[in-house]
């Protein structure tokens, strides 16, 4: 064979790697709406920047011409490339071959380019269309997925671990997004369940489709399994992209900071008069959020799952940091056991990976009721203390009304170790709301009274203009400064270039053990 005849043969074996399983199936994807794996890739990376690896890998361990599918990558691409000039490592499930199915092999590679993330100190990205486990590899292909369980694992608060849900994700298969950062949800178009509608028909006589059972619809809104979702393949790339430009490649490395696109200084006044004087009434806080931080910065994490509570980056003068809040504007902004469970794991993520939190706190406390109580809101809510008083990064608290009882201590108050605490004017920082209190300590001088209902209101005014104002909490130490909302950006940017560097060490251990 001469040289010609041997790069010929490596570019017609590189055409056919590239096929995958044939023009056809190619076509049936498309049809489907979908595109094809290195199309995806494509698509997520920078120009030109991929690198494949391993991409003659045969369906078989070191087996040629076993069948069609010989040599063409076993049903996954591999490799890396760049995203906004940083690294990835990067899996792609090509669903034209035997469905994206998982045997030995494809665990193989994909094992392979985890192991090269987490020792290059680079994020992790998985685009996952796959048919779960090679039907035709038995036990190999349930090996084939613990190794990779094992890695999510180990590899969990080291590199960031990012999936991408393009197509089917089920029965076992699922807990590798799940033990990832963030799952990203296409609409209509993938979906994730442990046992699909003929099982559960057969089991419970339930009868549901894919979509209504673990489309993204349900993962964004009802289970929380999902932190993104997005209407094509093209927008849940692009918003992979943006959520990498927030995160730090490895847990050595600092969050991003980009040239600041907004005047430190700047103040709104509009957030003077944005808490209503009326305790009752409701107010955005997602507003809030948006005014204070760097203009078109926040980006929100799990938005329509547990919306009384908020999480998200943002940047503050080109920094990113983490931001968690209660949107009073959503049942009040009470703390429940989803809440607590989206709190927790965000506040935990942004600690892993070195990113400041700001949280805003407006919360009457948590949520009253046998449900959540049967339902262990004991366990659920102390993740939150844990995740707090756990953290090391830099902690900022802002109390912009409400902080009742449990809700003020969970919500990074100063003693679980928030670096500085703020609270605005409107700021009503005690163990509970005028009226609860004022009917338990003064229920037998009201009873007394020639007019209860006037007694009442009387020590409710009182009990307002004593306790629910940020001055007691600030003669207390409670809180460090009370400001005026309109200088909230500056003093939290001020704030932060002061507490970046700080060092705290915990006790050692092996690890602790986080309500779960
Ligand atoms: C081998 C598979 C496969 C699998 C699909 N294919 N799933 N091959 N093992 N698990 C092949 C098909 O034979 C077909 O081959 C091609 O992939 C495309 O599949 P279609 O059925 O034509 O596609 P579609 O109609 O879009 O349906 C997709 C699907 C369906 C819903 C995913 O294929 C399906 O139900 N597959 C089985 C899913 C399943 O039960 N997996 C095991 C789950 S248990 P050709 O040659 O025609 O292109 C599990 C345990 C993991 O994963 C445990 C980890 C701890």
């Amino acid at each position: 064979m001469s040289k010609t005849d041997t790069n010929q043969k490596l570019i017609d074996l590189r055409k056919k790697s590239k096929l995958g399983g044939g023009e056809k199936r190619i076509a049936k994807q498309h049809e489907k709406g979908k595109m094809t794996a290195r199309e995806r890739l494509a698509v997520l990376l920078d120009s030109s920047s991929f690198h494949e690896l391993e991409s003659f890998v045969a369906q078989e361990p070191g087996v040629s011409g076993a069948n069609e599918f010989d040599s063409v990558g076993n049903g996954v691409v591999t490799g890396y490339g760049q995203i906004n000039g940083r690294k990835v490592f990067v899996y792609a499930q090509d669903f034209t071959v035997m469905g994206g199915s998982l045997g030995e092999m494809q665990s193989k590679k994909i094992c392979r380019v985890m192991d090269l993330a987490a020792q290059n100190g680079a994020p992790i990205i998985g685009l996952i269309d796959s048919g779960g486990a090679r039907i035709q590899e038995g036990v190999h292909s349930l090996m084939g997925y613990a190794e990779i369980f094992r890695r999510n694992t180990l590899y969990s608060g080291v590199v960031p671990q990012i999936s991408l849900i393009l197509g089917p994700c089920a029965g076992g298969a699922a807990y590798s997004p799940a033990l990832t950062d963030f799952i990203l949800m296409v609409e209509k178009h993938s979906y994730m369940f442990i046992t699909g509608p003929n099982v559960i028909k057969e089991i419970t006589g339930e009868e549901v489709d894919f979509e209504n059972l673990g489309g993204a619809g349900v993962h964004m809104s009802i289970s929380g399994v999902a932190s993104l979702s997005a209407k094509s393949e093209n927008e849940s790339l692009s918003q992979c992209r943006t959520l990498l430009g927030y995160i730090p490649s490895n847990n050595m490395e600092n969050p991003p900071c980009i040239a600041p696109s907004d005047d430190p200084f700047r103040v709104d006044t509009e957030l003077d008069t944005i808490v209503p004087v009326d305790g009752t009434k409701p107010y955005n806080m997602h507003e809030v959020i948006r005014k204070v931080v760097d203009r078109n910065s926040f980006f929100e994490v799990q938005p329509t799952f547990a919306t009384h509570a908020i999480v998200g980056f943002a940047r503050f003068n080109g920094c990113s940091v983490g931001i968690v809040a209660q949107e009073p504007s959503a049942l009040a902004g009470i703390i429940d056991i989803d809440a607590s469970d989206k709190i927790s794991r965000f506040v935990r993520f942004c600690d892993a990976f070195n990113i400041p939190l700001v949280t805003f706190v407006d919360s009457p406390g948590f949520l009253p009721g046998i449900n959540q109580e049967h339902k262990g809101i004991i366990r659920h809510g102390a993740k939150i203390l844990y995740a707090y008083a756990e953290a090391t990064v830099p902690k900022i608290s802002i109390v912009t009304r409400r902080a009742f009882g449990g809700a003020y201590v969970v919500m990074s108050s100063k003693f679980i170790g928030t670096d500085i605490n703020y609270a605005w004017p409107t700021a009503e920082i005690a163990v509970m709301g005028a009226e609860g209190a004022v009917n338990i300590i003064s229920r037998k001088e009201i009873n007394d009274s020639e007019d209860p209902d006037a007694k009442r209101s009387e020590l409710i005014q009182e009990y307002q203009e004593k306790y629910l104002t940020p001055y007691a909490a600030a003669k207390a130490g409670i809180i460090d400064e009370v400001i005026l909302p309109s200088e909230t950006r500056a003093k939290v940017i001020s704030a932060l270039s002061v507490i970046k560097e700080k060092q705290i060490q915990h006790p050692a251990r092996k690890h602790g053990i986080s309500p779960v």
